[in-house]
């Protein structure tokens, strides 16, 4: 009778730990592709009965629906100061100057520094800072916050989870080359890309080590919080705990920080779950096709497709036997080729596709991507492979990741043809290398968790804190000389320095010794 009750108060406290529900805070900005994954997240907490606030801006996407939609309650931190409109602008800008390459470096550089304001958050961050963080248990935020929200929440005493595509920083790297941030560097460098991912690498960790990493990716007010709070700017993985939607496999092998977590791709569980509308056109369409006999192409809604590129990938299809999906805004339905309104049987094309239902499909047997993030996942989450043809930004890094992975081919924008287009979907039936391989990282994507472990996590860091996770020189707060280990290199330098010295004197000493004593006896 004792044993059972005591039994029973551990069970309940075991459960009151573990299962009362959590008040969680999401901050996210209003990117589609970054809050994608933390509304799935909060889409998860909610549906296990957390109570869950997703505070995002305004304008440009609308996040008050997303976050309703998906059982979580929305809070406004007002608007971004800049307008979609010249978000999308800025993008197409970068794109234009990536096409011209390889001389971009600098002017990409400046056109960056120019648009601080169109990345930077200010608004979100000047409205967090006036909340009572304590109402929170646990704060979540995404990528392009790692730099403000942990401070913030840090500052409170308010544990916080951030959230990102792939381990994109160089101040953590392995001790072995490894390729830098949106770099597109294959894994297996060459001279010049060791060459060059060590001047990045060094460069970011000094920006890193002087700060002025805050300087250019933060806001003036995160600045002040930090610096007056913290020695270094926070870093995601071994300050506060960091869920990658990724999985080594795809990522290269590497080193992990402790509170690093590779999760798998954090798909909406409802998103996951949904088939395609039962007699839809679509579904009619796919009916009528074999298995693997559909090529999907969907270049993102960033990307304006040329006439030239359409023209390149339904050239380079059209003597093969695959019909095509292809998910195309209207603002780009003038580029298509007529021979495709010609063949709808060959050719379906619409401004909006169920993507992730799609490439589920049994007919699906390649897709045709510009490379961001999300794509990638969903068609190697269901083993689709692809080719890629990156334009901006982390494409490049995901594209060359598919690449070396054995489940893509990569094109670059100028190295779009009919040919060359033909010649890659041969390349991928000729062999079914790319399908098993594919079907590997889907196996890897579907471990990893996804957004249940994601969610988990977030329950455990929630309730357990990470303070035993914490790294000795931000927990006992080193100061630069310790973390960098100078002092120690200085010494040994010394020492060296000395007995060099030294040796040639005795050198020189017994030289002269033994010289005297020949003089003496000639
Ligand atoms: C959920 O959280 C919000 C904000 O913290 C709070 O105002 C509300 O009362 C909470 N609801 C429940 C049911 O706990
Ligand atoms: C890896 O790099 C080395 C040296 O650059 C090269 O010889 C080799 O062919 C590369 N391997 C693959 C599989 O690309
Ligand atoms: C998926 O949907 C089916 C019914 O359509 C339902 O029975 C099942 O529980 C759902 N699975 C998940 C993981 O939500
Ligand atoms: C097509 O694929 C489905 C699901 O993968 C499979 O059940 C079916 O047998 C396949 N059909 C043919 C003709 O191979
Ligand atoms: C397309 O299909 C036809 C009929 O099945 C076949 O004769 C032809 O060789 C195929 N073409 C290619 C490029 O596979």
């Amino acid at each position: 009778m004792v044993w059972l009750l005591i039994s029973l108060i551990f069970l309940s406290i075991f459960l009151r730990i573990y299962c009362s529900p959590l008040d969680v805070l999401i901050v996210s900005t209003p990117f589609v592709g970054h809050s994608f994954r933390v509304l799935s997240i909060g889409e998860e907490l909610a549906r296990k009965g957390h109570n869950v606030t997703f505070m995002s801006l305004d304008n440009w996407v609308n996040m008050r629906n997303k976050a309703i939609e998906r059982g979580m309650s929305y809070l406004s931190a007002g608007r971004h100061d800049a307008e979609e409109g010249e978000w999308r602008e800025f993008v197409l800008k970068r794109i234009e100057l990536s096409a011209q390459s390889p001389f971009t470096l600098l002017a990409d550089f400046k056109l960056l520094t120019e648009s601080r304001k169109l990345l930077s958050f200010d608004a979100i961050v000047e409205f967090l800072i006036r909340q009572d963080l304590k109402q929170w248990d646990v704060i979540v935020t995404e990528k392009e916050l790692l730099q403000s929200v942990p401070c913030i929440a840090k500052s409170q005493g308010i544990p916080v989870v951030t959230v990102t595509s792939y381990y994109s920083y160089n101040t953590e790297s392995p001790p072995w080359p490894f390729p830098s941030y949106q770099s597109g560097h294959s894994e297996n460098l060459t001279f010049k890309g060791r060459f060059l991912s060590f001047l990045v690498t060094v460069g970011h960790r000094f920006l890193h080590a002087v700060s002025l990493k805050r300087i250019i990716s933060g806001s003036s007010t995160t600045e002040r919080l930090c610096s007056d709070n913290f020695k270094y700017p926070i870093e995601s993985g071994w300050e506060v705990p960091l869920l990658v939607s990724t999985v080594l496999g795809l990522e290269y092998p590497r080193v992990l920080s402790p509170m690093t977590h590779y999760v798998g791709p954090l798909l909406s569980r409802h998103l996951l779950n949904a088939s395609l509308e039962f007699n839809s056109h679509l579904w009619k369409w796919l009916e009528t096709k074999s298995n693997k006999s559909v090529i999907y192409i969907s270049m993102g809604s960033l990307v304006s497709i040329s006439t030239d590129l359409a023209h390149a990938f339904i050239d380079g299809i059209k003597d093969t036997n695959y019909s095509v999906v292809w998910s195309l805004s209207d603002l780009n339905k003038n580029v298509i080729p007529n021979v495709v309104k010609l063949h709808p049987e060959k050719y379906h094309i619409s401004s909006w596709i169920p993507q992730l239902a799609l490439l589920q499909h049994s007919s699906i047997f390649l897709a045709i991507l510009h490379g961001g993030a999300n794509g990638v996942h969903e068609a190697l989450y269901h083993g689709v492979p692809g080719i890629l043809i990156p334009f901006v930004n982390d494409q490049f890094d995901w594209s060359v990741r598919v690449e070396d992975a054995g489940v893509g081919i990569q094109l670059l924008p100028h190295q779009v043809t009919s040919s060359s287009i033909k010649e890659s979907i041969q390349r991928i039936e000729s062999t079914d290398e790319y399908h098993k391989k594919a079907s590997l990282l889907s196996v890897l994507m579907r471990r990893a968790g996804g957004t249940n472990e994601a969610v988990e996590l977030i329950e455990f860091y929630a309730t357990y804190g990470y303070d035993h996770l914490i790294p000795a020189p931000i927990k006992y707060k080193w100061n630069w000389m310790a973390y960098y280990n100078i002092d120690v290199y200085a010494i040994i330098s010394c020492f060296v320095l000395t007995s060099m010295w030294i040796f040639k004197k005795c050198c020189c000493k017994c030289c002269c010794w033994s010289m005297n004593k020949k003089l003496k006896q000639s």
